[in-house]
């Protein structure tokens, strides 16, 4: 059995910055509410005719850490890019990140696990390494989701939340100390419509949407239970994390950083005093980008490597819970 580590971490977001302030030309909202809440101050927010899709914000996130791993496209062996918001109903945008980026005619997977899908795509393609099957594997996680939100008072709950952007990870072989130690991966379907998006779909399908346009027919937005989540992401964010430490004999104590998805800075403080960790041992950076879903881990694993808060032998640890609901953590040797 081979082990895969990561060797190059990149990142894009839209230069468009979307104060809380902006928000309320749109809807009744303001800073303090969403700033209490939330913990966001501001967010990116593709704008039209900058080109900024989550296939595209992922090929600038994957050309940065391809540059960084000192690879090319033509090394990459498969591709895994998680989102919920593929520029195409079908095919998924791993696809079109093969041909953007100019790689081979190699595999390319979608991953849909909306907030866990970067843990996810890691733990998919952490096994190909492992089975000995693919060599480098580029893993993306990307959002535009700024087009798909009801910016209407109606939708206000969810519309403050959301932000556009791209992280990827390139994995390798690794030949040293390095890596990915294990994953912990864990969903409880019969939650999947307190946070959901229900149309399309197979019993809502897009004709639908044209023939019969209601513009009171709210299942083409995101629709989230916001304090059921929040219940259970505080239980789950911190059992996927204990889950993947005692895998290990590990603490809380021994986390050098704990990338947590950005859901809510209130969740993520939450489980930062009940793991009794320092401010120092984990990441936040919601207030700058909001949640940014699949790309939220990448976004602020990337950021927390240029700010040089890893190094080389860190405990990393990431963990995600979102709609499915699904949840999980990757426990990793940097
Ligand atoms: N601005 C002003 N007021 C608002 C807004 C807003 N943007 N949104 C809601 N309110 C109002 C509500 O109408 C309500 O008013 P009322 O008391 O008069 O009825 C009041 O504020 C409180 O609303 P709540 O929904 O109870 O607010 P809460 O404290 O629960 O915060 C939030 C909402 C931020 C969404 C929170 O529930 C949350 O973060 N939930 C979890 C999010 C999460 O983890 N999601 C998973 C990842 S996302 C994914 O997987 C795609």
């Amino acid at each position: 059995m081979y082990k895969s580590k990561i060797i190059g971490l990149g990142k894009y977001v839209p230069d468009h910055i979307v104060t809380n302030d902006d928000l309320t030309k749109y809807m009744d909202t303001n800073d303090q509410w969403i700033r209490e809440r939330t913990g966001i101050e501001e967010r990116r927010w593709a704008q039209p005719g900058d080109g900024n899709t989550s296939a595209t914000m992922g090929v600038k996130a994957a050309k940065i850490a391809l540059e960084r791993a000192k690879l090319t496209p033509k090394d990459i062996d498969f591709i895994v890019f998680a989102t919920l918001s593929p520029d195409y109903y079908f095919p998924g945008s791993g696809v079109q990140v093969q041909e953007l980026l100019g790689c081979d005619t190699i595999g390319a997977l979608d991953v849909r696990n909306q907030c866990s899908g970067f843990v996810y795509a890691l733990a998919t393609a952490d096994q190909f390494i492992k089975t000995g099957m693919y060599k480098n594997i580029l893993v993306i996680g990307s959002e535009l989701q700024s087009t798909g939100i009801d910016l209407s008072t109606r939708g206000r709950g969810v519309g403050v939340i959301f932000g556009d952007g791209a992280g990827a990870v390139v994995l390798t072989r690794s030949d040293d100390d390095s890596e990915i130690m294990s994953n912990h991966l864990h969903s409880e379907g019969k939650h999947a419509k307190e946070l959901t998006v229900l149309a399309p779909g197979g019993p809502n399908p897009p004709k639908k949407l044209v023939e019969d346009w209601d513009p009171e027919d709210l299942s083409y937005y995101p629709y989230m239970n916001g304090n059921f989540v929040f219940k259970h992401a505080v239980t789950r964010f911190p059992e996927a994390i204990m889950e993947g430490l005692k895998a290990h004999n590990l603490t809380p104590a021994d986390i050098d950083i704990l990338i947590p998805h950005q859901a809510n800075l209130r969740i993520s403080q939450f489980v930062q005093r009940k793991l009794k960790m320092r401010d120092d041992q984990i990441m936040n950076n919601i207030q700058k980008y909001g949640n940014t879903t699949a790309a939220s881990i990448p976004i602020a694993l990337t950021e927390a490597w240029e700010q040089g808060r890893i190094k080389k032998g860190d405990l990393v640890v990431t963990a995600a819970f979102g709609s499915g609901f699904t949840w999980g953590s990757n426990i990793i040797r940097f």
